[in-house]
């Protein structure tokens, strides 16, 4: 007779069913079968050391597994439990496989018989939902996190004997109990209020916080570029519960996910440092892991010293930043991660640091300077909406006592204007004011002839290009919506063309 055991395999962010098939029979051989890789076909090393430790044991015999479909490679460790499982019921050392096949079981065994932690978990635990399954058995490790899926049990086991007992008729399995999936607190460890002064570049992050505008901030070393930068995740609306899984998942198949938390709560902030290899940022790599800008899912993606990294890596963000997700091809197949993320990035106005204090008019000034934003990709910066000189804050304000904004105030007005934008994308599958394509800006984004006359003037002054004026509309908009004006108004557009600090420069 043959047995079967539910596992999962994983595909992007998403589990797919594996069957686990034992099959039992006179001889004295094992055999794999069904693309194991190495890791999947030692398992039953793994599997006979931690049996016998706990007073169980492979049969001596000829046991055929196969792990289905056989098209779907299977990586890593994590089949030795359901294997483990499989062989046990085919041998009749446990009961009640109607019972057992009511679960998805994954987990590495240790060699004494203790359940290891795996990757993934959040996504079979989803799969298990979605197909019916009763519920998931897993390392006690990895329950909490599985916990965040309404609706299915949840059990976790320190050592195999726990599960072999439960089957059996022995001492039952806790059930592990739902996760919080939403962080309780209203305060920010990194909040806004810590910032003193720096008025013009807050209210730039708020709009970019409330239409989801990438963002460039240019100043000089010390200015205070990355202490604001961290902050924006504290002024973006907080996760919705989708949203929280989502990112979770992600978390989880790249084994970031601590056993106590069990969840992702808050928009994630990442900075890399511009000499990341490409693939570590976009994802990948022969053993497929989500990169930078997927780690950056509903959250911020911070780019520091923005003219530094590799033109190819920048490369690697134009279609993420487009499509929100990101398609790695591998040879067999393409595996796809979700990647929308705010780009912030941050540079020196010039190699040395300054330019407010360079000389312009200077010819061999300004070529240094071109050279410099010209590593700059093109394409990427496009892709910014909001440009915008961070100066620094003279020591005699940073040493005055002042009140600043708290990040939950900010967020309240942001919050605000995104419900907007929502309730007015409905229709057209977008969500806010940076989504807007042409043919929806023609519509939510018209000038009166007052602002279009500015929008002229600036243009001509300042040599913007059809881009730029794109880029200011859109802004305008998300200003007219955090100004709760149907319209957009000349003063809207004003503001908005301050956020261009690199067109003004006339390079
Ligand atoms: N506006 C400010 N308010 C309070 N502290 C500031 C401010 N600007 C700079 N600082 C202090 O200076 C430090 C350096 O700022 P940082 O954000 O690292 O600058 P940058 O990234 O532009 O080089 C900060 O960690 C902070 O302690
Ligand atoms: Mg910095």
């Amino acid at each position: 007779m043959i047995t079967k055991v539910y596992g999962c395999a994983l595909n992007g962010i998403d589990a797919q069913l594996i069957t686990v098939e034992v099959n039992i029979n006179r001889g004295a051989k094992i055999y794999m079968v069904g693309l194991p890789d190495n890791a999947v076909k030692e398992s039953h090393q793994r599997i006979s050391a931690a049996l016998q430790n706990v007073g169980f044991r492979i049969p001596v015999k000829e046991i055929t597994i196969n792990l289905a479909p056989a098209n779907i490679k299977k990586e890593g460790s994590a089949y030795d439990l359901p294997i483990a499982v499989a062989i046990l019921t085919a041998s009749n050392q446990i009961n009640n496989i109607d019972q057992i096949q009511d679960y998805i079981i994954m987990g590495e065994l240790a060699l004494d018989g203790i359940i290891r932690s795996i990757k993934g978990v959040l996504s079979i635990a989803s799969y298990a939902k979605e197909h019916g399954f009763k519920g998931v058995i897993l390392s006690s490790n990895n329950a909490k996190e599985a916990a965040l899926i309404k609706g299915i049990d949840v059990y976790g086991a320190e050592n195999i004997m726990e599960i072999i007992q439960h089957f059996n008729g022995g001492l039952k399995m806790y059930k592990t109990d739902r996760t919080p999936l939403l962080p309780q607190k209203k305060t920010f460890e990194l909040d806004f209020n810590e910032v003193k002064g720096q008025k013009q570049v807050k209210r730039a992050l708020e709009i970019a916080a409330a239409g989801n505008h990438n963002i460039l901030l240019i100043g000089p070393p010390g200015s205070g570029k990355s202490m604001l930068a961290k902050r924006l995740p504290g002024i973006l609306p907080p996760l919705s519960i989708n949203e929280a899984i989502e990112t979770t998942k992600i978390y989880s198949i790249s084994g970031l996910i601590n056993s106590e938390d069990g969840v992702i709560n808050k928009r994630p902030f990442r900075s890399p440092h511009h000499t990341v290899s490409n693939v570590a940022l976009s994802g990948g790599g022969s053993n497929p892991m989500p990169g930078e800008i997927s780690l950056s899912h509903n959250g911020v993606l911070f780019l520091d010293e923005l003219p530094e990294f590799k033109r190819g890596a920048l490369e690697v963000l134009r279609q993420p930043i487009e499509d929100r997700r990101i398609t790695i091809s591998r040879t067999r197949k393409s595996i796809d991660y979700p990647a929308n993320f705010m780009l912030v990035g941050a540079m020196n106005p010039s190699p040395n640091g300054g330019f407010y204090d360079l000389d312009l008019e200077r010819p061999e000034e300004l070529y240094k300077i071109k050279r410099y934003l010209n590593k700059l990709s093109g394409p990427l910066l496009d892709r910014i909406d909001i440009q915008i000189e961070v100066l620094p804050v003279s020591f005699e304000d940073l040493s005055k006592e002042t009140v600043e904004e708290t990040s939950l105030s900010v967020q309240k007005r942001v919050i605000n204007s995104r419900n907007k934008q929502v309730s007015r994308y409905k229709k057209f599958k977008i969500y806010n004011n940076a989504q807007l394509t042409p043919s929806l800006m023609e519509i939510y984004c018209k000038l009166d002839n007052e602002s279009l006359l500015l929008l002229e003037k600036a243009t001509e002054k300042m040599n913007l290009s059809a881009r730029s004026f794109t880029r200011i509309k859109k802004v305008a908009r998300t200003i007219a919506d955090l100004d709760s004006s149907k319209y957009i108004q000349v003063k809207h557009i004003a503001e908005a063309i301050q956020y261009r600090k690199l067109d003004r420069l006339k390079l």
